[in-house]
């Protein structure tokens, strides 16, 4: 029995999954949006996370629209999401608070310096589910080219909207200084790396929430 407690005792230390699942991510329902999750608590600093959640629709034709999720702590300057895992060649979809304004701008460069706009992959941000207040920026918006991409040359990658896939975030602690999806943004102080399962990111219902919430 003791033998047992400490065993579970150290693989909830080690951080093990009791439940099988290969990915890092949880199964969340918005009440908010109505949209259902599937999220991944980035950490960025010791003891506070950014929020990353990803809507798909169910079932997903090809090339599909996705819906994701950023809710950030202020200390947040930016965060963006990278849907190839890679800095380089794959759209990059960064989000910050100017004022009262949630800003979220797409970029993609090939080699890793500062990302340039890219209008290979657009976003709708989402009215309900957008917001800055006193404690964080949350942003929610539909991606028309997030889950479907050119790498390199010819190369095709599509994210399987039933599966999991390797996700990564970048986040600074400096704010770029405008609304502008074109501002400046400096370079990151993290970056890191996820599997996110979209497999639990299915709503039957996505074109209408996408509707209701815009
Ligand atoms: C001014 C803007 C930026 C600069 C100057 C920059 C620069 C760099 C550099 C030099 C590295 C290599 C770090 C190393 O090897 O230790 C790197 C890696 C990385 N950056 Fe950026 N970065 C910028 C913006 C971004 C943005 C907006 C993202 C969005 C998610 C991002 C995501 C990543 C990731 C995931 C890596 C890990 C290596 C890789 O996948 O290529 N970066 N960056
Ligand atoms: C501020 O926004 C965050 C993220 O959306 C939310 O969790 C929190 O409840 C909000 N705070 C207030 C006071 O509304």
């Amino acid at each position: 029995m003791r033998w047992n407690l400490g065993l579970a005792y150290l693989a909830a230390l080690l951080g093990c999954a009791s439940e099988g699942s290969a990915a890092d991510t949880t199964i969340v329902r918005d009440g908010e949006t109505g949209f259902t999750f599937s999220e991944y608590q980035a950490a960025f600093v010791i003891g506070q996370a950014i929020t990353f959640r990803v809507a798909v629709p169910s079932p997903a034709p090809d090339k599909y629209d996705l819906v994701f999720q950023i809710i950030a702590p202020t200390a947040v300057g930016w965060t963006g999401l990278a849907w190839g895992a890679s800095m380089v060649n794959d759209p990059l979809t960064i989000g910050w608070a100017s004022g009262s304004t949630a800003v979220v701008s797409v970029r993609r460069t090939t080699v890793r310096t500062q990302p340039q706009v890219y209008d290979g992959a657009t976003v709708q941000l989402l009215r309900t589910g957008t917001r800055v207040n006193g404690t964080h920026w949350q942003i929610t918006a539909k991606c028309s080219g997030c889950s479907s991409f050119t790498t390199t040359g010819s190369t095709t990658k599509n994210l399987n909207p039933t599966g999991s896939n390797r996700l990564a975030f970048a986040y600074s602690k400096t704010r770029p200084n405008s609304a502008s999806t074109a501002a400046m943004i400096s370079v990151h102080d993290v970056y890191s790396y996820w599997d996110h399962d979209f497999s639990t990111a299915g709503n039957i219902d996505f074109a209408q929430l996408v509707q209701k919430n815009a």
